[in-house]
């Protein structure tokens, strides 16, 4: 079942990648909204109850999955024989193409947060500009938001391009350490505003009367998505990593990272967006539409501007490598002969295609709307709150019946990481009996 691969060139390497991976978009853009829509503090224990129970068993399946085989899923799925052995292919096959679809529908936000980068820096040059102008610009026009995602999908392109050790943790190593400074740096200037209070109360303290009946599967779906699980991400960044490496320590470091960078978002958006707005907070556009407002009413704050959407912006570049890598290397570990290069500008040019789509959602596909929602955020629904937890659901099966026993007790049980036999036979409970529980019981009351 093994194979020669390019392995992380240090155990770091694997902590970056998949650190950058798991934080993007989802952790600074999509989980502040999340959490206005669904009322604040006891969505975010929920969120943090449910990342450290449910994710991160599967983060470490995954992991472990890759890590076992040596290759990304969908190779990995053609190996195991026996009755499962169609389910599996198909299985595999719908996660590469939700990582795929994701890949198309993050590039259109990425290419917000590039508009948002672009229009700061002309701020310099006229300062007179009105920060209301940036989004209406941005939302009237649909060829603007696909050309800022086709610029985006072609960097992803050139990193995801060079391989594992010369692109992508080179890319990431350089920026995560970036990243993480401006953010705590932002956050310290976002603390000390007069309205951190009222926000630290909003996310912080639960109050449980504000959850509704889509609240479970919501803050799965958004677990699932934060911390890369269900696309076959983590099993490919698993194939990578070093023999001696400790799965289960090593999916806990990362997911509690991501866990916290999540708190951190909140903490740094919602002071700055009470400040300006109290209305905005369950809008896709929050931290489009308040931060920015925020950012030009203060002294220097294009600055602060400039410094936040960069800081957005290499957060996505990191996910959206992530991502592309994912579809690449099951591709190459399918079929080899048509190369890493060839490979990861077909898997480009489709993602553009397909995210020509929600680039038009705000003006010419306006009409188009269901449930009351545009094509953008059906979209976001259908693939973060149905699609990814059903995957998760059945990986939770696959992790159970067709990993062999052998690797994952090696994993808990090695005397010369970690020994502990207790917590095997809770990570093997939990992915039997309580992860599809909750899962289906998130079905169940969104559709009651
Ligand atoms: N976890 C990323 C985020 O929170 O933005 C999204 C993501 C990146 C999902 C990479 C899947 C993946 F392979």
């Amino acid at each position: 079942m093994r194979s020669k691969r390019g392995l992380w060139s240090t155990k770091f390497g694997f902590y970056l990648v998949a650190i950058g991976s798991a934080c993007g978009l989802g952790n600074i853009w999509r989980f502040p909204y999340i959490v206005g829509e669904n009322g604040g503090g006891a969505f975010v224990l929920l969120y943090a109850v449910l990342a450290l129970s449910v994710g991160l068993p599967l983060l470490i399946g995954e992991l472990l999955l890759g890590k076992y085989t040596r290759r990304s899923l969908m190779s990995a799925a053609s190996q195991i024989k026996g009755p499962s052995f169609k389910a599996l292919q198909w299985l595999s096959l719908v996660s590469i193409l939700l990582a795929l679809f994701i890949l198309s529908y993050y590039a259109v936000i990425s290419g917000w947060v590039l508009h948002f980068v672009m229009q700061f820096v002309v701020s310099f040059i006229k300062p007179q500009m009105e920060q209301k102008d940036f989004l209406a610009t941005l939302m009237s026009n649909g060829l603007l938001q696909a050309g800022l995602a086709s610029v985006h999908l072609v960097l992803v392109f050139i990193v995801v391009m060079k391989g594992v050790q010369e692109g992508i943790e080179k890319w990431i190593g350089n920026m995560m350490p970036l990243f993480m400074i401006l953010l705590v740096y932002l956050m310290a200037k976002s603390l000390s505003l007069p309205s951190a209070e009222n926000a630290m109360r909003f996310l912080l303290y639960p109050d449980f009367s504000k959850l509704n009946s889509s609240s479970l599967i919501s803050a799965l779906g958004h677990v699932f998505f934060t911390l890369s699980v269900g696309f076959g991400a983590m099993v490919t960044f698993g194939s990578y990593m070093h023999e001696g490496e400790h799965v289960p320590s090593a999916g806990f470091r990362v997911a509690l990272t991501d866990s916290f960078i999540s708190i951190l978002a909140g903490l740094l958006v919602f002071p700055m967006a009470l400040q300006v707005s109290q209305s905005r907070l369950t809008d896709p556009t929050l931290i489009f539409e308040a931060l920015p407002m925020f950012f030009m009413s203060n002294k220097a704050g294009n600055v602060f501007g400039l410094v936040f959407f960069l800081c957005l912006y290499i957060a996505s570049l990191g996910a959206s490598i992530g991502l592309l890598e994912v579809v690449v290397s099951n591709v190459v570990d399918r079929i080899p002969s048509l190369g890493r290069k060839k490979v990861a500008i077909i898997i480009s040019g489709i993602a553009f295609l397909i995210s020509t789509i929600p680039s038009f959602s705000s003006s010419n596909l306006r009409q188009v709307q269901v449930a009351g929602r545009g094509v953008l955020e059906n979209i976001d629904i259908i693939l973060i709150t149905w699609v990814l937890p059903f995957v998760a659901l059945c990986g939770s099966f696959v992790i159970t019946y067709v990993l062999p026993d052998k690797p994952k007790q090696l994993e808990f049980c090695n005397p010369s990481h970690f020994n502990s036999t207790s917590l095997y036979g809770f990570w093997k409970w939990s992915l039997k009996y309580y992860i599809p529980a909750i899962i289906i019981l998130g079905f169940i009351l969104r559709f009651l």
